[in-house]
């Protein structure tokens, strides 16, 4: 058995939180190898990243499967066969299917760029959070890195790292400041969880 963990990355989008393991993980910082990168959607920037680091991709479009048990089962053969450790969605938008949450329980994480349990669940991604921070009046946000369940942005946390929100801030500013701190605490989350700390 190698001694690195294999890590499948699932995204939707740009991948800079892909980017921070890929490179966390060439640094020595991350020991694990990024044996597969998942998008839901074609021509998304971060599987350009992949590609550019090696990687092996997979668009996952379950729509293309008669139904979803079989889209569930080749996802889930997917992982098998890269002999995939842990799972870590980065930015990735949908729910996974329970059969794959409870194959990998307590080994899928998850990113969010807010202090969770405030401002998560359904329908709570992107600009939505950062402008439901700025909303509630919030002084400061952050970015949690937690575990996956059956449930959106409900599994226990292993990290969060605060930063404040400031009188002028936008949904745009705040994001910014959110994702640097995102890009700090994923690798280091990631790490913990795999060396069982
Ligand atoms: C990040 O803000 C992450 O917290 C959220 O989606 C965004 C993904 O950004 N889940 P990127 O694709 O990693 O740049």
């Amino acid at each position: 058995m190698s001694e690195k963990a294999n890590v499948a990355v699932f995204i939707s989008g740009g991948g800079t939180n892909l980017q921070s393991l890929i490179n966390a993980s060439h640094e020595g910082k991350l020991s694990a190898t990024i044996v597969l990168v998942v998008s839901r959607r074609e021509n998304v920037y971060g599987l350009e990243r992949a590609h550019r680091a090696g990687i092996d991709t997979f668009v996952y479009n379950p729509k293309r499967y008669p139904d979803k048990q079989a889209a569930h089962k080749d996802l889930i053969e997917m992982m098998e066969s890269y002999a995939v450790d842990y799972i870590a969605l980065a930015g990735y938008l949908n729910l996974l299917p329970e059969s794959l949450v409870r194959k990998y329980r307590n080994r899928i994480t998850n990113i969010h760029p807010a202090l969770l349990p405030k401002h998560g669940g359904k329908g709570m991604f992107g600009h939505h959070v950062h402008e439901a921070v700025i909303a509630a009046g919030d002084t400061e946000s952050g970015a949690t890195v937690h575990l996956v369940d059956e449930i959106y942005d409900n599994g226990r946390i292993l990290l969060q790292k605060k930063v404040p929100v400031l009188p002028d801030d936008t949904p745009d500013s705040l994001a910014a400041r959110v994702l640097e701190v995102e890009h700090e605490i994923y690798p280091i989350a990631l790490e913990n969880l795999i060396q069982g700390k």
